[in-house]
C-alpha cells in the first residue's frame, strides 16, 4: 500500500490502472473508526483497487476551533488502511487540493443544504460539495461510498453527481453504533472517560419515548445537561444535533 500527498505522483499511478479495473473511493477526514472501517469494507468487496482519502478539509468548518481540536490521527490511520488492504491512501496537502486557495467553491441552493445541517453551519456544505468534487477528480473512481450517518451530506453528493453528471455511482451505508444507540464518530475520540457517558446517555434519551412528542424529548435532552441545536423530523426520518460538553454530536434515523 502506498500513500500520496501530491497529485503530479498519484495521478501517474491513476492514469497507469487499466480500464477494467472497478476503483472504489472512500473519503474521510481521518480519525478512523469503526464507521469508517465499514465503508473499506464493503468497497473492498465490491471493487478490484481501493481507494482511501485522509484530509481534514478547512473549507468545511464553519468554527476555527473546532477544526483546530478535530483529532489527527494519521499513523493509526495508515494502520488500519494497511489491515483492510486499502491499496492507495491520498493524503493531500492543503495547497495541493487548493491550490488557488478556495477561490472557486461550489455553492449549493439545493433545499436539502438550507435546512438541518446547512442552518445551523453555515457554508459547511459548500465546503463539502467543493472538496469533494475536488476528490473525484483526484481519484476518478467508479463507485465511492458515504454513510448514512451523515444524510444531508450523502444527499447532495448524489445531487452533485446528477447536476454534474460525474461518472460514479453514490454508495449509501448503513450507519455504525455504540450498543447504546450511539454513531460512531471521529469527534467522540474527543470525550474524556468523565464525559463520555453523556454521550450514550444521549442516544438512549432520543429513544426512550414516542417520536410524537418531539418537546418532550428535548426536554429530557436539556434536562440532561444536553444543548439542543435542532431536533426535527424529515422524509420519516428524525434528525438531531446537540452540543455534549462543547462537541457536537449529530444523528438520524428512520421512524415509522
Ligand atoms: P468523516 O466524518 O471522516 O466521514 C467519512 C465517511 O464516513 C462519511 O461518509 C461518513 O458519513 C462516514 N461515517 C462516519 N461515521 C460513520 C458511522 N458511524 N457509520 C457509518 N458511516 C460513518 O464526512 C466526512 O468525513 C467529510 O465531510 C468528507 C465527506 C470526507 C469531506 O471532507
Amino acid at each position: 500500500m502506498n500513500s500520496y500527498t501530491h497529485y503530479a505522483n498519484w495521478i501517474k499511478v491513476r492514469q497507469a490502472l487499466p480500464s477494467r479495473i472497478r476503483i472504489g473511493f472512500v473519503p474521510t477526514m481521518g480519525a478512523l473508526h469503526a464507521g469508517h472501517v465499514s465503508l473499506l469494507k464493503r468497497a473492498r468487496a465490491e471493487n478490484d483497487f481501493l481507494v482511501l482519502s485522509i484530509f481534514v478539509n478547512p473549507t468545511q468548518f464553519n468554527k476555527a476551533e473546532d477544526y483546530q481540536h478535530y483529532p489527527r490521527t494519521l499513523e493509526r490511520d495508515i494502520d488500519i488502511a494497511r489491515t483492510y488492504e486499502v491499496d492507495a491512501v491520498i493524503v493531500p496537502e492543503e495547497k495541493d487540493l487548493y491550490p488557488e486557495g478556495n477561490q472557486m467553491p461550489i455553492v449549493p441552493h439545493h433545499p436539502l443544504s438550507q435546512i438541518l445541517e446547512g442552518k445551523v453551519r453555515p457554508g459547511h456544505f459548500s465546503g463539502v460539495l467543493t472538496v469533494v468534487m475536488k476528490l473525484l477528480q483526484w481519484v476518478k473512481p467508479h463507485r465511492v461510498y458515504f454513510g448514512e450517518k451523515d444524510f444531508q451530506q450523502c444527499e447532495l453528493i448524489q445531487a452533485l453527481v446528477r447536476n454534474y453528471f460525474l461518472d460514479v455511482e453514490v454508495i449509501p451505508c448503513e450507519t455504525i453504533r455504540e450498543a447504546s444507540g450511539l454513531p460512531l464518530s471521529s469527534r467522540n475520540q474527543r470525550f474524556t472517560a468523565e464525559q463520555l457517558p453523556l454521550a450514550h446517555r444521549f442516544a438512549e434519551l432520543l429513544r426512550s419515548g414516542s417520536f410524537d412528542d418531539l418537546g418532550a424529548i428535548q426536554r429530557r435532552l436539556e434536562e440532561a445537561g444536553l444543548h439542543v441545536e435542532y431536533l426535527e423530523t424529515h422524509f420519516n426520518r428524525l434528525f438531531v444535533a446537540v452540543e455534549c460538553h462543547g462537541i457536537r454530536l449529530i444523528d438520524n434515523f428512520v421512524i415509522l
